[in-house]
Parts: structure tokens; sequence; C-alpha cells
């Protein structure tokens, strides 16, 4: 059984978020709370497991495959799994390898990303101001992600930089960010807050901040251009014909994307989740494990796929919120 995966309406499911650790070395704010209880390392999904699984998904038709977390450089022996996934860089079968990272491991382990096939990477930024990176970050330290962006550059990486657009965060942050980015040639994605996970006392209507405003801001300064090009993934982007840069925008909450979804996320144990706004889910680390071949888990993987629903429900524009979320983005990893 090779059908590819195709959903209830219609879409092409060809780009796979895998987490491979719900663990971080940072807490955001808008991501964790302080006091995170982790999952058991002997829940996990082994590095064998994981390659078994992207595999399978590869097979059935996945062309894009990103690395997310919580943080995924901090999962012992990564390394060894990216350097597996390199095969079907090279027959072909896989278009894209790449990650999502918080930069904090990036020193270490630039290199040898690049020497296994990745070649872009998005990298979570918010501030340039080092008193607000440790508000937000908790744990984070941003000298040493600024040499985490540094290494991934020398080593020929290309970096998208993600940033949360927070009302009364970073909102004067707009320009700086923008021309750092410029300067280093990197791209810049800004992201609408969204309400994941009970991350304590923090008001999140008031740190939402809606991308048309700040869309409308960058206008004022330089002249923009919307692109048709797309990366796969949710964001819209525009160039900056000033600078010749191009800046994401990825808006789950003023345009919906939904209509174009092509991506489910899988995360540590194996739990398959076909909508990041929803709560359904499905189980792969049974049929995973229940036999040697993968039919079992392709069945598996076909009929949660079935299953996945047109969209999310997030919702801020009744002032209180619709649609929120119960688990954390750190389970499944943004
Ligand atoms: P590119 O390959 O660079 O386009 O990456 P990407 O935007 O797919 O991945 P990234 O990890 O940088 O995601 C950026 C943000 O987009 C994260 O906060 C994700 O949670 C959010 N995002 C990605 N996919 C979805 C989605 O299907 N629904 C919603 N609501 N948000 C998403
Ligand atoms: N809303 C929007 N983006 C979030 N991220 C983490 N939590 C949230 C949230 N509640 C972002 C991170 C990272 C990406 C994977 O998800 O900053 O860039
Ligand atoms: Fe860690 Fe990323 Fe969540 Fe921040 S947003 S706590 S860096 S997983």
């Amino acid at each position: 059984m090779t059908q590819k995966l195709i959903d209830p309406f219609q879409r092409a499911i060809t780009y796979l978020r895998l987490s491979v650790t719900d663990r971080c070395d940072f807490r955001c704010v808008y991501c964790m709370s302080e006091n995170m209880t982790f999952l058991p390392k002997k829940e996990l999904l082994s590095l064998e497991e994981l390659d078994r699984l992207c595999s399978s998904f590869i097979g059935l038709g996945v062309e894009k495959l990103r690395i997310t977390g919580g943080e995924p450089l901090v999962r012992r022996g990564i390394m060894t799994f990216f350097d597996g996934m390199s095969r079907h860089l090279e027959t072909g079968a896989l278009k894209e390898l790449t990650l999502t990272t918080n930069g904090s491991q990036l020193e270490r382990f630039a290199d040898d990303l690049f020497a296994a096939g990745v070649r872009r990477v998005n990298i979570s930024l918010d501030t340039l101001n080092e008193a607000k990176f440790a508000e937000v970050t908790r744990w984070g330290r941003l000298p040493q992600v600024l040499r985490g962006v540094e290494a991934a550059l020398k080593a020929g990486l290309r970096v998208k930089i993600n940033a949360v657009a927070l009302k009364e965060f970073n909102e004067d942050e707009l320009f700086d960010l923008t021309e750092w980015c410029a300067k280093l040639d990197m791209d810049l994605t800004f992201i609408e807050v969204m309400p994941m996970g009970d991350i304590g006392n923090e008001n999140r209507i008031g740190q939402y901040w809606a991308l048309d405003d700040l869309r409308a801001r960058l206008a004022e300064q330089y002249t923009l251009t919307d692109l048709a090009e797309r990366t796969g993934g949710p964001a819209r982007y525009m160039r900056l014909e000033e600078t010749g840069q191009k800046i994401g925008l990825i808006t789950p909450l003023t345009h919906n994307f939904c209509e174009s979804c092509n991506r489910v996320r899988v995360t540590c144990t194996g739990e398959i989740y076909t909508c990041l706004g929803q709560e359904g889910k499905s189980d792969l680390r049974a049929p995973l494990r229940a036999s040697e071949s993968n039919q079992l888990l392709e069945e598996a993987i076909h009929a949660a796929i079935g299953l996945k629903p047109k969209g999310h429900d997030f919702d801020y524009s009744r002032q209180e919120l619709g649609g929120q979320m119960s688990r954390h983005m750190s389970h499944t990893g943004g």
C-alpha cells in the first residue's frame, strides 16, 4: 500500500513536522509555563523508530520534513537521526530536510546539519534586546543565540528568523529586526501569537498584535510587493523593495490559511495531530511497534489523515479567547 496521503478536503499531505523531544532549554512565556512536567524518557520513540516513522511518511509522499521540539537539538543523538534522513534527500524522495530551533545549540551543530543535507533553518528570536530576550524566554540568553545564528550562516545555511509579534513587547523593534535581517541576508517571519496551553497568568489578548497592523507600519517605511512564492509552510511573503529582503507573515488569527494546509504533526511519543488548532490525535506508536513490517503503521497514518479537520477555531475577535488549546505549543512543535 503506497497510496499517497489525501485528506477528506482533497488536500495532499506532503509536509511532516516531527517533534523529537518535548524538552527545551528555554521557557518562552507564550509556549511553556515555568514549571513544566516533561514526558518520561521511556515514553519517547527511539531514534530508530523515528527513522522508520519518517521513512514511512516519505514513502507515502511526504516531501518536506521539519524537525521541531521542544528544542530538537537537545535530544541526545539527534545528529544520527539527521544523518539517517539524508539518504532520502539523496534519492530525491525528500525535497527538504529542515528544522525549527531556538538557536541555543547551533554553534555546536550547524556544520553537522549542513553535512546531513540541511540547507535552511528557522530560528526563533523575538527581540534583539538582551534583557527582553531573557524576559520572554525566561531561561534563554541572547549572546548564545546570536553565536548560533552566526554559526549557521557561516556553515552555509539559509536562515529565517521567526519572531512572535507581541504587543507592547517587540512592536518597537519592528525596524531593528528588519534591518538586522537585511544586513545578514536572512529572511524574517512574524507570527501571530496563538492561544496554546495553560501558561500561567499572562493575558494573551493583551499580547496579541494583529499582523495587518504590522504590515501597515512596514508600508510607511518601505515599498512592499506581495510575492506568490511559497515555501510549503503557512507564511505569505512580501519583498521590501528598498532592501530586497523577504518578510513573511503567519496569520492564523487574521487570515486563516487552513484551506491550503498540507501538513501533519507527529510528537516524540508517536501521536499524530492532523491540525495544530484542534485536539484530535491518533496513536502511531502501537502500530509502529506491533510488527516489523510497516503495513499497520501505514494503515494507521491513512486512517488518521482520513480524520483531518477542515481547520482551527482560534479567534480573539469577541474579546475573549476562542479555540483555546489545552496542550502547550512545545507538545507539537508549533
Ligand atoms: P517554512 O518552511 O519556512 O515555511 O516553515 P514553517 O513556517 O512551516 O515552519 P515554522 O516552524 O517556522 O513555523 C512558524 C510558525 O507557523 C509556528 O509558530 C507554527 O506554529 C506556525 N504554523 C505552522 N503550521 C501551522 C498550521 O498549520 N496552523 C497554524 N495555526 N500555525 C501553523
Ligand atoms: N503562538 C505563536 N507562535 C508560537 N511559538 C511558540 N508558541 C507560540 C504561540 N503560542 C513559535 C515559536 C517558534 C515556533 C515553532 O512557534 O516562537 O518560532
Ligand atoms: Fe522552547 Fe521554542 Fe517553546 Fe521557546 S518557543 S520554550 S524555545 S520550544
